[in-house]
């Protein structure tokens, strides 16, 4: 049997105490994050949400052999008087640091097994399967419990901002039907249905856009949404989306409303965001960062040098320009002084990142020096380098190819360079909308085109004519956000005309009867008088990640799963019985 609570009542929290509180007497209710026994006299820091609060049990108190039984995360009650830590006691860097409380009385409410790992030693972090395991003690760590606050602070500002803007908060199914965005879908099966299925929704996007079909002028939802896809740190089966649309919408004025719930979201770590942001077109993003979501953080920019080399011999470039592609290449400041080691490193991740090779070219004293110096010829190298910009000791970095696989592979090692010279600041927020994205992509797998956002996205009005001659070159009206290299982002101005709504369907391959099967409803919806309209969805749990300086969005979600879509703690997804199976037709 522990002690009971009884009457007792928190005064304050463990995190609340300063020297102004000195005298008073105070009830305290958390766990024991750490006993200090030093025979005569025991130092135990109490631990709650809201801080760290250190608790002394006197010499001959009577409680000090309860104080010495105690262990970590044992639940305790202690009630006593403020007093001023003796000055080499003094800890600035905790909050509560200029006093302890002396114990009156101590109450233990509940005793603890041994955790699988220590709380309290941030430096020591347990395995990702162990935490994940006992998630509930994990997220006692202090660093965890902030970034649920953090968490909670911004979806409270996102409410408000949305509601101080006239939007309406609608909740969407979760049984629902498949909503195409790309990924896999989490199927459900009916037990009314045999043989019928639900699916949880990818995001609400056909939903959002019903209600502005059903006049509801200004929509958001702060929504879970299910994508069975290959998870990576940035990526989660279920996450969260602040989903957002509006009627009457252009792309300007969705960054209109979107830049000030940044600078709104940003505010809650004190931050202030400087708008508007910068825009720049896909084609840009992908020739001069070689990625659709290019970290403006560093500058490491990918320049065309092929005119350097139009009367090239050298084989990799000349093949590469004959067949209509490019040399491309980018300046590391100080890169002069690259080892050799660090040299084939780069190598070695351009051919990981599909290069043929790689090519670097640096200045000495004694002229141009690079392992292509014989092929390329001094001339067409030191011209490379005076076109790039670059000095005495920096490194100029070549790779040849297909225009955009050049680019890809530099922003590649853009981002490798930048991670290596630590360019990339997780204080340093850099802002840009990637604007003008093609409307198709060519699926080489499937032989087809598909719809690189979503099939609702609107082309650009010039460009429709073109989605059956000539769909690769469609515009489409979407933008994606990005922070840091990060897509927070992405949304579009919708199709709001059936009849192109049904050409773009044939565009990605889906035959009238398909379209007619899976989109009947919203086509025929669309038909009733639908508003031009648009909208966004933003990624919550990455912007959280960022804001929290987390490389992984697990650390911000509070039961995440393992990148094998596992839930370590509870074992889902799990076998079920034979009676839940025929219930359900699944088996006989
Ligand atoms: P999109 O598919 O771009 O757009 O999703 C919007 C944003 O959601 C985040 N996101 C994810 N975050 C964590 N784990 C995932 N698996 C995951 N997938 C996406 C990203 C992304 O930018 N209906 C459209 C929005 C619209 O057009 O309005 C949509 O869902 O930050």
């Amino acid at each position: 049997m522990f002690d009971q609570l009884g009457e007792w009542t928190r005064t304050d929290t463990c995190g609340a105490l300063r020297a102004s509180d000195i005298g008073r007497e105070v009830t305290l209710l958390g766990w024991v994050h750490r006993v200090r026994d030093l025979g005569a006299l025991v130092f135990l820091d109490v631990r709650d949400r809201y801080g760290l609060t250190q608790i002394v049990v006197q010499e001959g108190h009577a409680f000090l052999d309860t104080a010495k039984h105690l262990r970590a995360e044992f639940v305790v009650a202690v009630r006593g008087v403020v007093r001023a830590r003796a000055p080499e006691a003094l800890n600035p860097r905790m909050a509560t640091g200029e006093v302890e409380v002396a114990v009156a009385e101590l109450r233990v409410l509940n005793e603890a097994a041994v955790p699988p790992f220590q709380i309290s030693d941030e430096a020591a972090l347990a395995s990702d399967d162990l935490r994940l395991r006992y998630r509930y003690l994990d997220l006692r760590r202090p660093k965890l419990q902030a970034n649920l606050g953090l968490r909670h602070r911004v979806t409270m500002a996102v409410r408000r901002y949305f509601d101080e803007q006239g939007f309406w908060e609608i909740e969407t199914p979760v049984l629902g039907k498949s909503t195409p965005e790309g990924a896999r879908d989490y199927l459900v099966p009916s037990r009314v249905h045999p043989g019928e299925y639900y699916a949880l929704p990818q995001s609400p996007q056909i939903f959002k856009q019903l209600l502005m079909i059903a006049g509801t002028d200004r929509y958001f939802q702060i929504v879970k949404c299910f994508r069975d896809e290959d998870l990576r740190a940035d990526r989660q089966p279920e996450f969260t989306q602040v989903d957002v649309e509006m009627s009457f919408a252009r792309p300007q004025l969705v960054f209109d409303l979107i830049e000030p719930l940044m600078q709104q979201v940003f505010r809650v770590i004190g931050r202030e965001i400087p708008t508007p942001f910068r825009r720049m077109r896909y084609a840009e993003a992908m020739a001069r960062y070689g990625s659709d979501k290019p970290d403006l953080r560093c500058g490491l920019e990918i320049q065309d040098l092929s005119a350097a080399f139009a009367e090239t011999t050298f084989t990799p470039f000349r093949d590469a320009l004959a067949a209509g592609g490019a040399v491309r290449g980018f300046v590391v400041p100080g890169g002069a002084k690259y080892s050799r080691k660090q040299l084939d490193t780069l190598t070695e991740q351009a051919r990981q990142a599909g290069a043929s090779g790689l090519v670097w070219v640096r200045q000495a004293e004694d002229g141009v020096k690079s392992p292509a110096l014989k092929g390329a010829g001094e001339a067409a190298l030191r011209l490379a380098l005076e076109r790039a910009g670059a000095a005495a000791q920096d490194l100029l970095l070549l790779a040849a190819g297909a225009a955009d696989q050049a680019s890809k592979v530099l922003g590649q090692l853009r981002l490798a360079v930048a991670r290596g010279e630590g360019l990339l600041k997780p204080d340093t927020f850099a802002f840009t909308w990637v604007t003008d994205f093609p409307m198709f992509e060519w699926d080489e797998d499937e032989k087809r085109f598909s719809a690189m956002h979503h099939p609702f996205t609107s082309p650009v009005p010039e460009d429709v004519a073109r989605v059956e001659s000539d769909p690769g070159s469609v515009r489409a009206q979407a933008y994606d956000l990005v922070l840091n290299g990060s897509e927070i982002g992405g949304g579009s101005i919708r199709i709001h005309d059936a009849s192109v709504q049904a050409r773009v369907f044939k565009a990605i391959g889906l035959t009238d009867e398909e379209a007619k099967h899976r989109f009947g409803f919203f086509l025929q919806a669309l038909s009733y008088g639908t508003p031009p309209h648009g909208g966004i969805a933003l990624g919550l749990d990455r912007i959280v990640a960022i804001l929290a300086g987390e490389s992984s969005i697990r650390e911000v979600i509070a039961f995440p799963k393992t990148a094998a879509a596992v839930d370590q703690m509870t074992g889902a997804p799990t076998e079920v019985d034979d009676r839940q199976l025929r219930e359900l037709h699944l088996k006989k």
